[in-house]
C-alpha cells in the first residue's frame, strides 16, 4: 500500500513503496485492468492490428506480421502516408481548429499551430522539398532547435517519402558532417539559429562548417527564426530561405503512397565503436507502435495537454513529440529552451500557463529539479497535472519520490518506460490505470511484448542481475542499421539465437518487475544521452597531446553518469589543468558538449591485460575512488598503484 505521508512520516527512498493508481485516475483510465495484457498475449496480432486499423491506410496489408530473424515485416502490403496520419486525418473531423502545437521561445514568444495549420505547413513544406528536388527514398538532413517548422519539416519530409536524418542541434558541425556523408543525404535543413540559457546557438555557422565537406549535399534550406540582430550568411546557389520558396509553391502537397515497409526515418544513436550507427525506422509499424504506447502509456485523451521535455534530435522527441502523440491528435507544448531561463521556475510557469497534464521528462532533468528546491514548482499552479513519465535512465527512488510528491502532488502516477532509440516505442512500462508501481522500477512488459532476464549463455535468470532480453517482434523495432547489415546482426543478434539483446542489464523482482540496471557494453548514458566511450577515445587522441586514451563512466549527482577520461600525453606535453581544460574543450568541439568529460585524469600509463585490453572496471574503480580489486592480470602491476594514488591525490 501506498505510504501516506501523515502517516508514516516522511517518506524514505529505501523503503518498500508500492503505489496503487489513485482511484480517481483509474476510474477515467482508457486501460483500467490486467485484461489487456492476456488479450495481448493470447493473440499479439490481433492487438497490434487493433491499432493499426485505427490509422489510415491507402491500402490495407495482407499479413500482419512476418519474423526471421533479425528481419520483422509488420502490415505487409499495406501501404499509408505517417503524415497523412499526423495531420490531413484530423482536419476532416472535429479537430480541424484543435492546438496541435503550442510553442514557447526561450525569450518568451508564443505561437500556437492548429491541426490545420500544421496541414497548411506540411503541405507547404512538402511543396518546398519537391521544388529542391527531393523524392521518395532521398535522405534528408534536419539539424535544427526545438521550433513548430522542426516537426512540419520532418511530417514533409514523410509527406514526400524522403527518409528524414535528424540531429541534434547541440552536435557539433563534425557530428554532423559524419552523419550526412553515412546518410548520404542531398538536402540539410537548418534555421539562422536559436536560443539556449539566453545565448544564441549559431546552427547555420555550424551547418555551414559541416556541409564543407560533403558533396552529397546540393541545397541548404534555412528556415528563419528570427533573432535579432543576427545575421546568417547564405551561399549563392545552395542557400534558400524557406519562407521565400513556401511563398512560391502550391498549397495542396499530394503526399506520397509508402509501403507500410519503406522506410520514414534514420536516426544515429552511439554504440561501441567510434562510429555512431544509423538505427533505420519504417513506416506502418513504426506509427503503429508509437500511436498505441502513447494512447496507452499516457493515457490521452481529447482534452489532454501533452508535454514531453525531449529535444526532436533524440528519439523520444520522434516518436513522442511528432509521431505518437500527433497520430493520437494530441495538444502538446514544444519549448525552445532551458529549463532555467530565465529561471528555474520557467518549466512550471509553462505547465500552469497551458494546464498541462501530461508530463514526460528524464530523471537527470528531476534530480536537477530536486537540487533546485521545492519552492519553485511550489510557487506554480500544477492541478492540472494527472500523469508523470519519465525516461532515458534508470530513475532513483529519490528523485521518483521527490517526483511524485513535488510534482505530481501525490495523485499523479508516474510511468518509468524503458525503450531504446532501436526499440522505437516504449517496451517496459507500468501502466497508469493498472499498475502498482514501485520507485525505480519501469514494471513491466507493454502488453504483447516478451521481455526476459537472460544469462549471457542464454539461461533464465530469475531473482538477480542478468541480461535484458526481448523475445520475438514488435511493430517499431529497427528494420537496420543505415548500409551495415554485419553491425546490424553482431550488435543484436549475436548474443542469442533470434533474442533481441538491447545491451542493458537488468533483474526482474518476485512480481515480475523488472530493474533496469543499465548499460552492460561500452557506452555509457550520460543526462539520458547515449554516448559511446570510444567516440569520446577517438576524439581525445585527435589532440596533438595524446597518445591513449581510455574513458569510463562515473556516477554523478544530476547527469546519472558523467564522462571521465583516462590521458596518457605524448612526450614534451606538459600535464596540468590548462591541458585538462583544453581537452574538455576539444572533445566538446569534436562531438558535442554532452561529450565534454567531467574529469580528465593523466596518467603514465594505462592498465591493460596480457592480450593488450584496457581494463575499464578497474579505471571505473580508480575514478570512483574505490578500492582495487585483482590486479594480477595487468601486463604491468606497478601502473595501477601508480594511477591509484595519483588519482587519490588530485582527489
Ligand atoms: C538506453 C537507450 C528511450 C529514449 C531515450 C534514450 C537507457 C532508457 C530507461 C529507463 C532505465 C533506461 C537504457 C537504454 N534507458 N530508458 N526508463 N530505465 N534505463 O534512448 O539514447 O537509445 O538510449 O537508455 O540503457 O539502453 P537511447
Amino acid at each position: 500500500m501506498a505510504k501516506k505521508k501523515d502517516e508514516n512520516g516522511p517518506v524514505d527512498a529505501h523503503g518498500d513503496h508500492r503505489f496503487p493508481p489513485p482511484a480517481e485516475f483509474k476510474k477515467a483510465a482508457r486501460v483500467s485492468d490486467e485484461s489487456i495484457y492476456e488479450r495481448a498475449a493470447a493473440d499479439p496480432q490481433a492487438f497490434w492490428a487493433g491499432f493499426a486499423e485505427e490509422l489510415r491506410w491507402e491500402t490495407p496489408w495482407k499479413e500482419v506480421h512476418t519474423f526471421d530473424p533479425p528481419d520483422a515485416k509488420w502490415f505487409i502490403g499495406g501501404k499509408l502516408n505517417a503524415c497523412v496520419n499526423c495531420v490531413d486525418r484530423h482536419i476532416e473531423g472535429p479537430h480541424r481548429n484543435k492546438a496541435a502545437l503550442i510553442w514557447e521561445g526561450e525569450p518568451g514568444e508564443k505561437k500556437t499551430w492548429t491541426y490545420f495549420d500544421l496541414y497548411r505547413e506540411v503541405n507547404r513544406f512538402g511543396n518546398v522539398l519537391r521544388k529542391l528536388g527531393i523524392k521518395k527514398g532521398d535522405r534528408v538532413a534536419i539539424y535544427l532547435p526545438m521550433m513548430l517548422e522542426s516537426v512540419a519539416a520532418m511530417l514533409a519530409c514523410a509527406r514526400v517519402g524522403a527518409v528524414h536524418s535528424v540531429v541534434f542541434g547541440g552536435f557539433s558541425s563534425e557530428s554532423l558532417r559524419d552523419r550526412i556523408l553515412d546518410a548520404d543525404a542531398h538536402l540539410l535543413i537548418t534555421a539562422d539559429g536559436g536560443f539556449r540559457r539566453g545565448k544564441v546557438l549559431a546552427l547555420k555557422e555550424a551547418a555551414d562548417a559541416a556541409v564543407e565537406g560533403c558533396a552529397c549535399i546540393e541545397n541548404v534550406l534555412v528556415i528563419q527564426r528570427g533573432i535579432p540582430g543576427h545575421e546568417c550568411s547564405m551561399k549563392e546557389g545552395r542557400d534558400h530561405w524557406y519562407h521565400d520558396l513556401a511563398d512560391q509553391v502550391d498549397a495542396w502537397c499530394e503526399p506520397e503512397v509508402m509501403d507500410s515497409e519503406d522506410p520514414l526515418f534514420i536516426l544515429y544513436t552511439s554504440g561501441t565503436t567510434g562510429k555512431p550507427k544509423g538505427i533505420v525506422h519504417t513506416t506502418g509499424g513504426y506509427l503503429t507502435g508509437t500511436y498505441a504506447t502513447t494512447r496507452v502509456v499516457f493515457d490521452l485523451k481529447d482534452d489532454d495537454v501533452y508535454w514531453c521535455t525531449a529535444d526532436i534530435g533524440w528519439v523520444t522527441g520522434h516518436s513522442y513529440i511528432v509521431y505518437g502523440p500527433l497520430a493520437a491528435a494530441a495538444t502538446q507544448i514544444i519549448y525552445e529552451g532551458a529549463p532555467d531561463a530565465p529561471d528555474r521556475g520557467r518549466f512550471w510557469r509553462i505547465c500552469e500557463r497551458y494546464g498541462v497534464t501530461v508530463f514526460y521528462t528524464a530523471p537527470t532533468a528531476i534530480r536537477a529539479f530536486m537540487k533546485w528546491g521545492d519552492d519553485w514548482p511550489a510557487g506554480a499552479d500544477l492541478s492540472r497535472l494527472r500523469l508523470l513519465g519519465s525516461v532515458g535512465e534508470p530513475i532513483n527512488p529519490e528523485a521518483w519520490l521527490w517526483y511524485h510528491e513535488h510534482i505530481g502532488s501525490g495523485r499523479c502516477p508516474i510511468v518509468d518506460t524503458w525503450w531504446q532509440t532501436e526499440t522505437g516505442q516504449i517496451l517496459i512500462t507500468p501502466l497508469p490505470g493498472v499498475t502498482v508501481t514501485k520507485p525505480g522500477s519501469a514494471a513491466k512488459a507493454f502488453p504483447g511484448v516478451d521481455v526476459e532476464i537472460l544469462s549471457d549463455e542464454g539461461e533464465k535468470i530469475d531473482g538477480e542481475t542478468g541480461l535484458l532480453a526481448i523475445r520475438g517482434s514488435w511493430p517499431a523495432m529497427t528494420r537496420g542499421i543505415w548500409g551495415d547489415r554485419q553491425r546490424f546482426i553482431e550488435t543484436y543478434w549475436s548474443k542469442w539465437e533470434g533474442i533481441y539483446f538491447p545491451g542493458d542489464g537488468a533483474k526482474r523482482d518476485e512480481d515480475g518487475f523488472f530493474w533496469v540496471i543499465g548499460r552492460v557494453d561500452d557506452v555509457i548514458n550520460v543526462a539520458g544521452h547515449r554516448l559511446g566511450t570510444a567516440e569520446v577515445e577517438s576524439a581525445l587522441v585527435e589532440h596533438a597531446s595524446v597518445a591513449e586514451s581510455a574513458v569510463v563512466g562515473i556516477p554523478h549527482e544530476i547527469k546519472g553518469t558523467a564522462v571521465a577520461a583516462f590521458v596518457t600525453v605524448r612526450e614534451g606535453f606538459e600535464t596540468g589543468d590548462e591541458l585538462a581544460g583544453e581537452l574538455k574543450a576539444h572533445v566538446a568541439e569534436k562531438i558535442g558538449a554532452i561529450a565534454r568529460p567531467e574529469s580528465i585524469i593523466f596518467a603514465a600509463d594505462l592498465p591493460k591485460t596480457r592480450s593488450g585490453k584496457i581494463m575499464r572496471r578497474l579505471l571505473r574503480d580508480i575514478a570512483e575512488g574505490k578500492a582495487l580489486g585483482d590486479t594480477t592480470t595487468l601486463a604491468d602491476p606497478s601502473v595501477v598503484e601508480s594511477l591509484k594514488s595519483q588519482y587519490d591525490d588530485e582527489a
